[in-house]
């Protein structure tokens, strides 16, 4: 028995865990895995891939990437930009069809945000069978409570905070972070709570500069002389709303340049000196820390499980600290948000972080 594997989309930390998990389970059972490079893309005829030794993946637990490639572009995109689904073509799904005949794979791992999840469903209607496994930095996937990558890159973010925290206080400055996320404000929640921030603005609150005015001045006034800012890449201006890079080919707009505008603005706002840090691309990179090593080895060994099960149009899901699976379109029916009342905004409000709404 032979099953393939791909990830699709934005690397993130804990891709090769994941992988490193589907081998694994899968030698076990005596099956065979082949990994196709760069995502779908290497489903079209005659196949790009790679057989996937047990042996020689034994060492890529630790390595960050992927050692399979990715992209987020490419013939088979199926969701561009909030909520906007298109129908791979079906000339494009035949094609995959027929790769995966000709080398005898019965079941395929996706493993991706919702934009390659929503791919895998229109692959799994075609009569391919697939399971899912849920992978983002942005936390951002309904059905789970946690993506691998995530902590990865909110571990980068309170390590950028620790560093920039003490290089505001010497200057006695504003420091704005900008963080990714997408739509999503779990990383700028998460990084910035666990960070030290006294301010974090995120999409899901909206905010005005006047109380971000006012927490910083409450601040000088008990002197204390630098305010650390973290602000989602998401979050949307109060007069101008998203701030948008050039449109990307997959006509999704990138996200980026919020942090710039919002140290402006507060730099003329109060007086102080002010400076942005964009953290970009950082919070992608590196080694997954030890918390997105287990998920990605745990939905890896589960997605084997659940085409041992005949489970095909599930995703591997993180619930109360165990791994089950939901149904792949539950998954990628809308965005998981930061709900503007929960107990963990709740939490930073009780320690005086401020959200820019009041
Ligand atoms: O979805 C992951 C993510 O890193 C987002 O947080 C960010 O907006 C986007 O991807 C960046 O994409 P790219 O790598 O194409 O610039």
């Amino acid at each position: 028995m032979r099953i393939g594997i791909l990830n699709s989309g934005g690397d993130c930390p804990g891709l090769n865990a994941v992988i490193y998990g589907v081998v694994g389970a899968a030698n076990k059972l005596g099956w065979e895995v082949v990994g196709f490079r760069d995502g779908f893309e290497g489903l079209l005829p005659p196949g790009d891939y790679t057989i996937l030794d047990p042996d020689k993946i034994s060492e890529i637990l630790k390595l960050g990437g992927t050692i399979l490639g990715t992209t987020n572009k490419g013939h088979f995109a199926a969701k561009v930009g909030e909520g906007n689904v298109m129908q791979v073509p079906e000339e494009i799904i035949e094609k995959a069809k027929t790769t995966l005949k000709l080398l005898e794979i019965r079941a395929l791992v996706i493993v991706g945000g919702d934009g390659s999840l929503t791919t895998g469903m229109q692959l799994m209607k075609a009569g391919i069978p697939v399971v899912g496994v849920p992978k983002t930095i942005d936390n951002d996937l309904a059905a789970t409570a946690m993506t691998f990558g995530f902590d990865s890159a909110v571990s980068t973010v309170v390590d950028a905070l620790d560093r920039l925290h003490t290089t505001a206080d010497s200057h006695k400055r504003v420091m704005v972070v900008e963080v990714m996320g997408r739509n999503a404000g779990w990383i700028a929640l998460w990084g910035g709570m666990a960070g030290g921030a006294h301010v974090i603005l995120i999409p899901e609150i909206p905010f005005t500069f006047e109380p971000i005015k006012k927490a910083i001045e409450a601040r000088e006034a008990k002197g204390l002389h630098s305010t650390m800012v973290v602000v989602a890449e998401g979050a949307k201006l109060p007069d101008s709303g998203l701030v948008t890079k050039e449109k990307s080919t997959s006509s999704e707009h990138r996200l980026g340049g919020v942090g710039e505008a919002v140290a402006a603005k507060i730099a003329e706002m109060t007086g102080k000196e002010t400076r942005s840090c964009t953290l970009g691309h950082l919070q992608r990179g590196g080694s997954p820390t030890s918390l997105d090593r287990m998920l990605g080895t745990r939905f890896g060994v589960k997605a084997v499980k659940l085409i041992e099960d005949g489970k095909f149009g599930h995703m591997v899901s993180y619930q109360s600290y165990h791994v089950d699976s939901v149904p792949i379109e539950e998954a990628v029916e809308k965005p998981r948000l930061v709900e503007p009342d929960s107990e963990v905004v709740q939490t930073a409000r009780a320690v005086g972080i401020c959200f820019g709404d009041r």
